[in-house]
């Protein structure tokens, strides 16, 4: 374990929820914080399920899942965060929400504590800006489901000091997953990729051809877990047409416009599965 005790996560959505878990997994100490109440319960409620789910199927003991909710605390506001080590933030992928998150948790963090963001997309330079410790702030762009998914992509802003990307490292190895460094460019490494492929599936789709022909065509044809338009739905619309967005108009090239029918559903409102509705139906 890193020379970590108690860490914030701020977001308790499936990435922060996810966080906190491996976290509190882990052996930290673990606060979990969201703006919404309600988000937060469902938080703590999703992380329990999930525990419950593997002390069923044996792949953890009971003690173990009951050591780690007893690890993990309801913050009751960010001024919480002001003893952690470290907070971890998870919250929406809007650039203006995070740094002016991080600046309010730099405000209340004790003076070498690190603060990480949870970013897909958004760059860490820009975020570290934001804040009067940016040789502290760092990217860590966990997967998603958290708890299942081994990478951790790293990502070093201008004015990442040494010092805390190591700590970033070591905090991956104790979490048992495995980190890549990422540039500090839109999408970093997975993203840049990922999404790319993705929209290519949502032109098919706009061109006619069936969503279970494009997602077997590359579930069986490349071996990937999930199609991309079931994937799309999993990691949310609204998510990848931020994060296209911002590749677009920051990388400035028209291989990452984003498909007007991904833009239509997500001004439908059907952002994929958190919304029971996305390129699938998922209210049955
Ligand atoms: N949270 C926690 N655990 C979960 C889970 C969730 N949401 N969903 C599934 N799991 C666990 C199951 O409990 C099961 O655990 P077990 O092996 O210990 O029993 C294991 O994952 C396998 O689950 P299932 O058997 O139910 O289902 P699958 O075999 O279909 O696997 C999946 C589900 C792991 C989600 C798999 O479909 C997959 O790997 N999909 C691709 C996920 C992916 O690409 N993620 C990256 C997205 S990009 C991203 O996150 C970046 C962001 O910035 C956009």
């Amino acid at each position: 374990m890193v020379n970590l005790v108690k860490i914030g996560v701020v977001g308790a959505g499936q990435m922060g929820a996810g966080i906190a878990q491996v976290c509190a997994q882990a052996g930290y100490e673990v606060f979990l914080w969201d703006s919404n109440p309600e988000g937060l319960s469902r938080g703590f409620q999703l992380i329990s399920k999930l525990l419950s789910k593997g002390v069923e199927k044996g792949k953890i003991d009971k003690q173990e899942a009951e050591a780690t909710m007893s690890r993990l605390a309801r913050a009751g506001g960010m001024g919480d965060f002001s003893e952690c080590d470290m907070v971890i933030e998870a919250v929406v992928e809007n650039t203006e929400v995070k740094c002016g998150l991080l600046s309010e948790l730099d405000s209340i963090l004790k003076k070498d504590a690190i603060l990480a963001s949870n970013t897909s997309s958004i760059s860490i330079t820009r975020l570290a800006a934001a804040t009067t410790r940016p040789d502290k702030v760092v990217g860590i762009h966990f997967m998603n489901p958290v708890p299942v998914m081994k990478l951790v992509e790293l990502i070093r802003g201008l004015q990442t000091s040494d010092e805390t990307y190591n700590y970033a490292v070591r905090l991956v190895e104790a979490l048992g997953k495995v980190s890549i460094l990422g540039v500090d460019t839109p999408g970093f490494v997975v993203n840049r990729i990922l999404c790319p492929m993705i929209n290519e599936a949502i032109f098919l789709l706009q061109q006619g051809v069936r969503p279970e022909d494009i997602d077997n065509g590359m579930k069986l044809g490349t071996n990937q877990p999930m199609g991309p338009l079931e994937l799309a739905d999993f990691v949310g619309l609204d998510t990848l047409l931020y994060i296209l967005q911002l590749l677009h108009r920051e990388l400035g090239e028209d291989k990452y416009r984003p498909c007007p029918l991904l833009i239509n559903y997500v001004a439908a409102g059907w952002y994929g599965k958190k919304a029971g509705r996305g390129f699938y139906d998922y209210r049955g």
